[in-house]
Formats: C-alpha cells, sequence, structure tokens
C-alpha cells in the first residue's frame, strides 16, 4: 500500500488514502515519487473544467526513483532517477511517424487504465497517466526519461511540465529569435517558465500581464522587462506603445481562457504569433472577424507540451539549469505535503504565488 491524493469524484473535496499498487507488468516502471509539482492543469481535471475518469490520482509534474521495472524495460534500472512525461508518445502512430510526439494519436492510452485499486478493491485511474501525486506510481517505460547528472532531484519535477511547456512553446513552437518581442499572459507555473525561455532567447522587451498585482515581483525575476496589469481594453494598446507602436512580434496565452486568447491576438503586430499554452474550456468560444483575420494576417497556435520531445528536451533543459541561466528555485514559491494540495488550489485560484511543490 502506498499514500496517495484521491479524487473519488469530480468536484470533490481531495482526501489522502492508501492505495495498492501493483507490481509493474510488462514495459511498466515502478517510481517513487520525490516531489510533484502542482499545476493549474489539476484544477481543471479535479473540477471538471477538464474531462477526467474517477477515482483518480492526479498529479503529472513529477522526478523521482525507480524502484521497479516490469518485463522487457531496458530504458531505466531500479535506483535511476527520473523525470515523469505526461504525454509519452507510442511512436508508432502518424504522427509520431512524421516528427510530431507531442500530438501522439495513442498519448493518453495510460491515462484512461486502471492502475491501482482502493481498500475495496474500486480500480483507480492515473491522472495524465502519472499519477504523481503518491508516494509511488507506476508508469508506462515511455513514461520516464532519465535525469541527466547534477540536477536536484526535487526540482526537476518541474521539468516534467510547466518548465518542458513554457521553454518548448518559446524555442520549439514559436521559435524566438533574439530581440523580437514576447508578451506573456498568465503567471503561474508555466506563464513564469515561458518568461525565463524568452529570456534565454533573448528576447525584448519582455512584458508579463496578470490579473494579479502580486505578480508583478515574480514576473521581474523571471525575465520580464515590463509588467501590465490585465485589462482588456487598455493591455493591447499598452503593448502597442512598449514596442514601437507595431504590436508584440508573439504573446504566449498560459491562463487557458478566450478573453485572454482574444487579448493576446489583438496584441500582436500585423503578421505576429500568438501561441496558446493554457488549457480552457469546451465553452470557452473565442471570436474574429473576417476582416481582421485577413488584414491582420496573424498566426493563432496553441503548443502542446512544448511541442517537445521529453528524452531529447530534458537533457537541453539540464544544460540550461547547469549554466545557470534556467533557475528551477525560483519558480518555486511552496514547498508542501501532500495534505496542502488544496490549499495550492485555492492559491491558484486566488492568482496567488508560483509553482507549489509537493515534497514526499
Ligand atoms: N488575464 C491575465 N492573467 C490571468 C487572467 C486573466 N484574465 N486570469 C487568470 N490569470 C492568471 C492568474 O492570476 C495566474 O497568475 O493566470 C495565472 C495562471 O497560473 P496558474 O493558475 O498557476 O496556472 P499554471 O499551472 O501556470 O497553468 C497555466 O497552462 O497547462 C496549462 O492547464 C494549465 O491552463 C493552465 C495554464
Ligand atoms: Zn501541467
Ligand atoms: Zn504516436
Amino acid at each position: 500500500m502506498v499514500r496517495a491524493v484521491l479524487l473519488s469524484a469530480v468536484g470533490a473535496p481531495l482526501e489522502l488514502t492508501e492505495i495498492d499498487l501493483p507490481e509493474p507488468g510488462p514495459g511498466r516502471v515502478r517510481v517513487k515519487l520525490a516531489a510533484a509539482g502542482v499545476c493549474h492543469s489539476d484544477l481543471s481535471l479535479s473540477n471538471g473544467t477538464l474531462r477526467t475518469e474517477t477515482p483518480t490520482v492526479l498529479g503529472h509534474e513529477g522526478a523521482g526513483t525507480v524502484t521497479a521495472v516490469g518485463e522487457g524495460v531496458t530504458a531505466v534500472r531500479p535506483g535511476d532517477q527520473v523525470v515523469l512525461n505526461w504525454a509519452p508518445a507510442c511512436g508508432g502512430c502518424h504522427l509520431c511517424g512524421i516528427g510530431e510526439p507531442w500530438l501522439c494519436e495513442r498519448s493518453g492510452e495510460g491515462a484512461t487504465s486502471v492502475y491501482g485499486s482502493l481498500a475495496d478493491g474500486t480500480g483507480v485511474y492515473p491522472g495524465l497517466g502519472v499519477a504523481a501525486f503518491a508516494e509511488e506510481t507506476v508508469v508506462a517505460e515511455r513514461a520516464v526519461v532519465p535525469l541527466p547528472e547534477g540536477i536536484p532531484l526535487t526540482s526537476a519535477a518541474l521539468l516534467g511540465c510547466a518548465v518542458l511547456t513554457g521553454y518548448g512553446a518559446v524555442h520549439n513552437a514559436a521559435r524566438v529569435r533574439e530581440g523580437e518581442s514576447v508578451v506573456v499572459y498568465g503567471l503561474g507555473g508555466v506563464g513564469l517558465a515561458t518568461l525565463q525561455a524568452a529570456r534565454i532567447a533573448g528576447a525584448g522587451p519582455i512584458v508579463a500581464v496578470d490579473v494579479s498585482p502580486e505578480k508583478e515581483e515574480l514576473a521581474r525575476r523571471h525575465g520580464a522587462t515590463e509588467f501590465l496589469l490585465a485589462d482588456d481594453r487598455t493591455t493591447a494598446k499598452a503593448v502597442r506603445k512598449l514596442t514601437g507602436g507595431h504590436g508584440t512580434d508573439h504573446a504566449f496565452e498560459c491562463v487557458g481562457r478566450a478573453d485572454t486568447i482574444r487579448a493576446a491576438w489583438s496584441a500582436t503586430r500585423r503578421g505576429g504569433r500568438t501561441t496558446v499554452v493554457g488549457i480552457g474550456g469546451k465553452e470557452e468560444l473565442v471570436s474574429f472577424s473576417a476582416l481582421e483575420i485577413f488584414y491582420f494576417a496573424r498566426t493563432l497556435t496553441a503548443s502542446v507540451y512544448g511541442n517537445s520531445d521529453p528524452a531529447k528536451d530534458i537533457p537541453v533543459l539540464a544544460e540550461h539549469v547547469r549554466s545557470g541561466r534556467l533557475d528551477l528555485e525560483a519558480l518555486i514559491t511552496d514547498r508542501i505535503s501532500p495534505e496542502e494540495i488544496p490549499e495550492a488550489f485555492e492559491r491558484m485560484a486566488q492568482g496567488r504565488g508560483g509553482r507549489s511543490l509537493v515534497v514526499f
């Protein structure tokens, strides 16, 4: 039995409970978690904004140590330190074949299979295939990436979602170049990682936008050169003023709302690019007139998991951490116990703090 934070039904309070984890079957790996970050997607899964099977153990941004491997596993051995990947690519589908593994047609399959059971025998689903809000988890071999040397295991958890997502949105998806202007909407763990990535790219100005004024100091620490309080009517105008009257080359939406997608798009220059990183609900509708789509000739696209191949990109991130360009510690504003995840959700809902990290 292992201790885990259970969501018994959508909207139900989280509860600390014990789960019976089976020994890893063929192609599966058992991992003892060192730490797990609390991401807004966990909150969205828990309140029904995003769909999930229940009962489930959430948490998809984790790092830990391999304790056992199933038959046929060759990528890792017990004792290896790993980062968890919540979108493991199958390697065999059409989109994997054309080099877009982050859009793998079969990556969600692990998320819908039972991975453990409660004392009464009820099966439990792993949140996003990972279930990192637990002392130990069992995941697919494809969902573990060996942790490169010299990176602290606890802060490495953040590489598994926020940092891979934010860094990849800037470097893999939007391909921000030195000297280009960047605006980031939403300054949670994902938005702050996006700011750091823009700083690494040599972008400027780097404008951070949030509804919460207390995010200004945090944003500046992560590379923002300017901070704007989100306001639908004035933000686009203020961005134009900061970018020579043109609008920004790049906007990144790290909230997951229709109105911020629309605001981000409006803040870009003619021919500019908006990259949607936040995950909104299906009832959130964004509207554009036919004329403005033609006239502005802008690009609007989404970046899923930073358009990354975690096995290749995590070593790149690790190099940035070792050289001091990427600051994982700065992202972590709260180190918490599993019991404190509801408070971390509350902080997110109120727009307070950076990343909360559950330390096991
Ligand atoms: N305009 C600007 N910022 C906003 C707005 C708004 N209208 N509404 C909320 N925000 C800010 C919040 O104040 C907060 O700082 O967006 C930030 C969101 O941060 P977190 O809740 O910590 O979310 P995070 O984990 O960073 O995830 C961001 O990416 O992966 C997805 O599902 C995730 O959609 C979510 C997004
Ligand atoms: Zn996440
Ligand atoms: Zn695939």
